[in-house]
């Protein structure tokens, strides 16, 4: 039997979940709309008895064709998302081989004892970001139901990911990008790689509506490749297998995540819901997602009006009634964090459920706050984009409230690479605004010998 016979999917609302083929394009429920998750027969698959199997990949070299599934970091899991038909339709450029880093001198900042502090360098991705663990996956499935041209609404990073991915897939890619709302790096990356490139008159959530209402319709032929997408965030599981390899499969004690469009914290969840009903870990760890206080759609709902997934039965009201109110206000995300300005969140009832079942916490932090542990961990560690550091922030808050301890373990997933954003950073150090707790002014000094030692030893 092909391994694809035993994957489907399935509506999340468990009074509708309702089941589709792999083989099917889909980005909502056909019957109630809800969100799509991908799902397996376990039964009918070969399981390993322990994660330990998957070690042995991780040394195999990239430059032979048949190693290419080992070598990515997120295909040497591939019994745990085993929805391709087999391994030929794998779109892979060597995404996930990440890494997990102990940030001692950053751990010692919060009082926290060393070893316990570890950062998850996602930045260090192909294209910058955690986002080439979903197209990787997505782009798999692409390429499985024959998809011709691909698309997506971005803050940035899914762009980036999205032009690379269609580049080597020879796909053709187009993403919408609000206009004057990403940073150049990203905007410099779809360039490039040769994505057509819209610049729409509006922020992301605008651009996320806009390219659901063309991919709804047959007739333009896009392929989604946004969060929606349940095979994106199939790959992005992966980035919890990894942190369990780098720790000898012991789960830490804490997972933090910024919070956008939700998927990747979702993702998470479906990781560890998954290992749970296989028998493959004991421990959950706990989850926070740290929004920014302008984009902070989740903390509102979760931690001040109390929205939980119920089992499925979340009060989809409630939050029907706050994006009216959005609405009414002529309410837009604003935050420094470009890559996490997002006031509707598409993922926000997976999100909800990944939070019920790692028993998780949602917190919003200030701009402030994200550029100033953005600068600590370039300091104090290496660096990240401003969205990254929310994690950091959000750990900072949760010591402070003393929700997480110092003995515990946390791992504080960083989501982009620092040079996605230079204009941040620069504008940390040296611009004209309040100056930053770390800033590093570039010195002037004249074209003469003494004044340049002079300017040395200072
Ligand atoms: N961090 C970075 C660097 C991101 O680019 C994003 C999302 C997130 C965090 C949030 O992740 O959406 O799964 O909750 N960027 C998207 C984009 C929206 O278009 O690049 P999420």
């Amino acid at each position: 039997m092909p391994i694809h016979d035993a994957a489907y999917q399935q509506c999340i609302s468990p009074v509708c979940s309702a089941m589709y083929g792999v083989d099917q394009t889909l980005m909502a429920c056909q019957k109630c709309g809800a969100l799509l998750d991908i799902k397996y027969d376990w039964k009918k698959l070969p399981i390993p008895k322990n994660l330990n199997f998957f070690e042995h990949r991780w040394s195999t070299k990239g430059t032979e064709a048949e190693g290419r599934a080992d070598f990515s970091g997120v295909w040497r899991f591939r019994e745990l998302m085993p929805f391709y038909r087999d391994e030929a339709d794998i779109v892979t450029i060597g995404e996930g081989r990440t890494m997990l880093q102990k940030a001692d001198l950053l751990a010692r900042q919060f009082g926290m004892k060393p070893g316990k502090l570890l950062l998850q360098y996602e930045g260090l991705n192909p294209s910058g970001s955690f986002k080439d663990n979903g197209m990787t996956a997505a782009f798999t499935h692409a390429r499985m139901v024959g998809a011709h041209k691909v698309a997506c609404a971005s803050t940035g990073n899914t762009s980036a990911s999205l032009a690379m991915f269609a580049a080597l897939a020879e796909l053709r890619g187009i993403v919408f990008i609000g206009s004057g709302k990403i940073s150049f790096g990203k905007l410099s990356q779809a360039l490039d790689y040769g994505a057509l490139t819209l610049q729409i008159h509006g922020d992301f959530d605008d651009c996320l509506r806009r390219i659901r209402e063309v991919a709804l319709n047959p007739k333009n032929g896009i392929y989604l490749m946004n969060s929606v997408n349940p095979f994106r965030l199939e790959g992005q599981k992966s980035i919890m297998y990894r942190i369990l390899e780098a720790s000898d499969w012991e789960s830490p004690d804490w997972v933090i995540v910024p919070g956008g469009n939700l998927g990747n914290c979702s993702a998470f969840g479906k990781a560890f819901m998954e290992l749970k009903e296989l028998g493959l870990v004991r421990k959950i760890p706990r989850l926070a997602v740290i929004n920014a206080s302008g984009a902070n759609t989740l903390d509102e709902l979760y931690s001040r009006r109390g929205l939980r997934w119920n089992d499925g039965n979340y009060d989809s009201g409630l939050v029907q009634r706050h994006y009216a109110a959005l609405d009414e206000s002529h309410y837009k995300a604003h935050t420094v964090a470009s890559a996490i300005e997002i006031s509707r969140p598409v993922n926000l009832p997976k999100a909800l459920r990944a939070l019920s079942f790692m028993n998780g916490q949602v917190r919003q932090v200030s701009d402030e706050q994200i550029l100033e542990h953005r600068a600590m961990v370039a300091r104090f560690g290496f660096g990240c984009e401003p969205a990254s550091a929310a994690s950091v922030a959000g750990l900072h808050k949760l010591l402070d409230e003393k929700v997480i301890g110092p003995d515990e373990t946390v791992v504080c997933i960083l989501t982009g690479h620092e040079l996605k954003d230079p204009n941040a950073t620069v504008q940390y150090h040296i611009g004209d605004g309040p100056k930053g707790k770390l800033s590093n002014r570039p010195v002037q000094v004249e074209d003469d010998l003494d004044a340049i030692i002079k300017a040395m030893n200072q």
